[in-house]
């Protein structure tokens, strides 16, 4: 199969011919036609995270495709079935945090020390074919086409996560930091379900688009977000926690600011003059949060509600798309078709 191959850190990606998986017990083989790029396939392809110890390389945990292979034992799915995959795909079921018994999150992705990681642990899904656990795989509503499916698998699904971890009251204002893969998708989300949404971007040509995308309101950060009367929930999208601590002057009292983003160079604090204790503000922690809240968030998608901005690449032009990804040019979501 055809596979887009990161041949080490920092190199250019390129489509190779490498052995097609084949299901294992309780797995589906699928025929991937759409993945979508997320920050983190560049992470790991620049070297911020670390590279992963696969050969080769295949990266991608937003692969949308038709099964069309059944491993033993899966009852589940059958051929022919339109899933979506994502991140995590499993964990041990004998560790200390296995036997809390806990949903399939990105949060046991992170606690078990065997997890299994869509292109961190085994190999991803900017491939033709990708072997997954059928358990890990949800069924794609009729209505959403592949392309327009693969960015919910990871950017919406943390959207959406996040914005249900806030517990949003009627009435209340959202604020989303950072207009990209996720942020485009949770300024829609916030004002699918009818909170009145503020998006906050250091990118003025983002400005007009953001409220194409449903934005009440557009400002340039933290302070602007105050003087904008401020927002009961934030939800932290972008790249850069100092831009989340800059962003809490704007946040109301008891108010959320919830932290999806992963910035591997920076912190978010609290700083030394702000009252945040007799704010009685919280900071939450965001991931994905369980594949009932996937299949919500492509459920919002499917009805029309919330439209992924995608650009698509066939799978060729891989190279390309991770380029215009690192140069932050992508509006909103790289998709890479493989079929
Ligand atoms: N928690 C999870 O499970 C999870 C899952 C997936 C991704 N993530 C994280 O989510 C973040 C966004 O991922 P993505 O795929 O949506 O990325 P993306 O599409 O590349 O968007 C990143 C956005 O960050 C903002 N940004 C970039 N550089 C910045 C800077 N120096 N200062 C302030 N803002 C900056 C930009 O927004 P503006 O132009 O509007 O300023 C940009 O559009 C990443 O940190 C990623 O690691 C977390
Ligand atoms: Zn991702
Ligand atoms: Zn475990």
């Amino acid at each position: 199969m055809w596979a887009a191959v990161v041949p080490e850190a920092k190199a250019r990606w390129e489509l190779r011919e490498i052995p097609t998986p084949t299901a294992g017990p309780g797995q589906v083989l699928i025929r991937v036609h759409a993945c979508g790029v997320c920050h983190n396939d560049l992470w790991v392809s620049q070297g911020v995270f670390p590279f992963p110890p696969l050969d080769p390389v295949v990266v991608g945990h937003e692969a949308a495709g038709e099964v069309v292979g059944v491993g033993p034992g899966v009852t589940t799915r059958r051929v022919g079935d339109r899933v979506g995959t994502t991140w995590v795909q499993a964990t041990c079921g004998r560790c200390d945090y296995c036997r809390l018994n806990l949903p399939l999150t990105g949060q046991s992705g992170m606690n078990c020390p065997e997890s299994v990681m869509s292109g961190l642990t085994v190999q991803g899904g900017h491939a033709e074919y990708v072997a997954v656990p059928a358990d890990s795989t949800v069924l794609l509503p009729d209505a959403l086409s592949y392309e327009a499916a693969a960015p919910v698998l990871c950017a919406g699904y943390t959207a959406w996560s996040a914005l249900r971890a806030a517990n949003p009251e009627p009435g209340e204002r959202v604020a989303v930091l950072g207009i990209g893969g996720l942020g485009h998708l949770a300024v829609q989300f916030a004002r699918a379900t009818g909170f009145e949404t503020v998006a906050v971007t250091r990118s003025p040509d983002k400005h007009a688009l953001a409220r194409t995308l449903g934005a009440d309101h557009v400002v340039a950060d933290g302070a602007q977000l105050k003087a904008a009367g401020g927002a009961d929930v934030v939800l932290v999208t972008g790249t850069s926690y100092r831009a989340a601590t800059d962003t809490l002057q704007g946040l109301r009292p008891n108010g959320r600011i919830v932290l999806a983003t992963i910035d591997p160079v920076d912190s978010f604090t609290i700083p030394p003059t702000s009252p945040f204790w007799a704010q009685r503000q919280q900071v939450i922690g965001a991931t994905h949060n369980g594949l009932d809240q996937l299949t919500e968030a492509l459920d919002l998608v499917a009805s029309g509600a919330v439209t992924p901005l995608i650009e698509t690449f066939p799978k060729e032009r891989v190279a390309e798309a991770l380029e215009r990804v690192e140069r932050g040019e992508v509006r909103f979501r790289a998709v890479v078709t493989y079929a």
